[in-house]
């Protein structure tokens, strides 16, 4: 039996790819996993705040025990770390923005990777035991050899940034050529689909 986390990070409801890629896969997975349990947190439609002063010298106190205002500032932070600790697995709905990652997860990225709890410096990650699943869409493919894989900073930063912090079991599926015409679209979608399936089998 798991605990599964379910992350989606697309700014869009219903017409989002990524979004509704995550939640048939969870669909069929439950199915297949009836006894398995989820959390879901939306950064996308629910941004999280980003990073300030208080959050700042919170994080790198030596202290042990902290004035409420950087206690508060913490809040969020120890919420989510807390999320991640509880699950076994990872489900993350991440589009491709800009060659990488939205905003949107950008900040939850700051927010989860914090000395002492989600790794300990100068290179020990503390969530370990982990499996992550990312469904990422993109508008073009960055299939290797392709003209715009060079281009392709959005699974490399992902599998570095949840390395340093502990998580080596990951695993990308792909929705591309999104934006290259209806047949394009419509073929990745079933190619992921097919994966999709395979997936829900191996994971
Ligand atoms: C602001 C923005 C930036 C984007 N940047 C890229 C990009 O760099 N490369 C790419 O292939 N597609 C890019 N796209 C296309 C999205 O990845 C694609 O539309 C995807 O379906 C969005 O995910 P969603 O459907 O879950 O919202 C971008 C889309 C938006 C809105």
């Amino acid at each position: 039996m798991s605990h599964i986390l379910h992350i989606d990070a697309s700014p869009r409801g219903e017409r989002s790819i990524s979004r509704t890629l995550t939640k048939e896969f969870i669909s069929k997975w439950l199915q297949a996993h009836p006894q398995d349990t989820t959390t879901y947190r939306d950064v996308g439609q629910f941004p999280l705040p980003l990073l300030n002063e208080a959050w700042i010298a919170g994080a790198f106190s030596k202290a042990s025990t902290l004035p409420p205002e950087l206690t508060e500032a913490l809040r969020i932070s120890d919420e989510l770390i807390d999320e991640l600790l509880a699950a076994d697995r990872y489900i993350f709905g991440i589009p491709m923005y800009n060659f990488s990652v939205p905003a949107h997860f950008k900040a939850y990225i700051d927010q989860i990777v914090r000395v002492n709890r989600t790794f300990q410096p100068p290179q020990e990650g503390l969530l370990t035991g982990k499996k992550m699943l990312v469904i990422t869409t993109r508008g073009s493919s960055y299939a290797g050899g392709s003209e715009l894989a060079s281009y392709d900073f959005h699974e490399p930063y992902l599998r570095t940034v949840f390395g340093y912090i502990g998580v080596t079991d990951m695993t990308f599926l792909y929705a591309e050529r999104l934006n290259e015409g209806e047949d394009a679209r419509q073929q990745s979608l079933m190619q992921v689909r097919r994966v999709m399936q395979q997936t829900v089998k191996t994971w």
